[in-house]
């Protein structure tokens, strides 16, 4: 499927570790949050730079992985209402993680959800996830985390699917990762 990451349950990280600071993005990520090739869609430098406006704040957030200057990946949450015509339920939702493809499978996916879960958890006790039924490796990516499956349709939050089916997940933020465990792996 174009844009997903090859699903491949045996494979492994980076032969070097990957040392990353999840921060939230500023206006100085503008040129590489603008040189990402997005599958789902398209966003031009004025789009980031709106998001990054309204990054600050209280109900959205985008977060950016900088290895050493250089920008690895980013990843969104925000609250989301229940929506109008396909009822997505009202919450906050991981909206959206992607890594550059030279530090995939090196932990920063994880280390994004870890951070991510951390600010919900200070505003919710539920998460919300979507996701392509197709994009099985970001399934497995937030699996560890406890999302469960809620339902099937083909459009949530009036985002249709390539393929044609989305997944709805759902997650207790009761217990999880820790905010210390926000770095990629060594
Ligand atoms: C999904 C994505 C963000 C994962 O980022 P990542 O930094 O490579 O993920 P991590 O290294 O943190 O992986 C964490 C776990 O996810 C799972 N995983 C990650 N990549 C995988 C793959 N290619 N195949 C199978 N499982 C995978 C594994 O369980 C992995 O743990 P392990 O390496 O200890 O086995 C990345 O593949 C990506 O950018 N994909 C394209 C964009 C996309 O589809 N985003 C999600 C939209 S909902």
């Amino acid at each position: 499927m174009p844009g997903f990451a090859h699903f491949d349950p045996t494979a492994k990280g980076l032969a070097a570790p990957v040392s990353a600071v999840i921060r939230g993005a500023t206006h100085d990520d503008l040129d590489p949050l603008a040189a990402f090739k997005l599958a789902v869609v398209t966003r031009s430098r004025d789009d980031w730079a709106d998001m990054i406006d309204k990054s600050l704040e209280d109900d959205r957030l985008l977060l950016v992985a900088d290895v050493e200057g250089e920008i690895a990946g980013f990843a969104q949450a925000h609250f989301l209402e229940q929506h109008s015509v396909d009822h997505g339920p009202e919450g906050f939702y991981l909206t959206g993680v992607t890594v550059l493809s030279n530090y995939r499978r090196a932990g920063l996916g994880r280390s994004f959800t870890v951070a991510r879960l951390d600010w919900i958890r200070q505003r919710a006790d539920e998460v919300w996830y979507f996701a392509n039924a197709d994009n099985r490796t970001s399934i497995q990516l937030h699996l560890e985390f406890g999302f469960e499956e809620v339902r099937r349709a083909q459009v949530l939050h009036g985002v249709t699917f390539d393929g044609g089916e989305g997944i709805l997940f759902r997650a207790s933020l009761d217990s999880g990762a820790s905010r210390e465990e926000v770095h990629a792996r060594p």
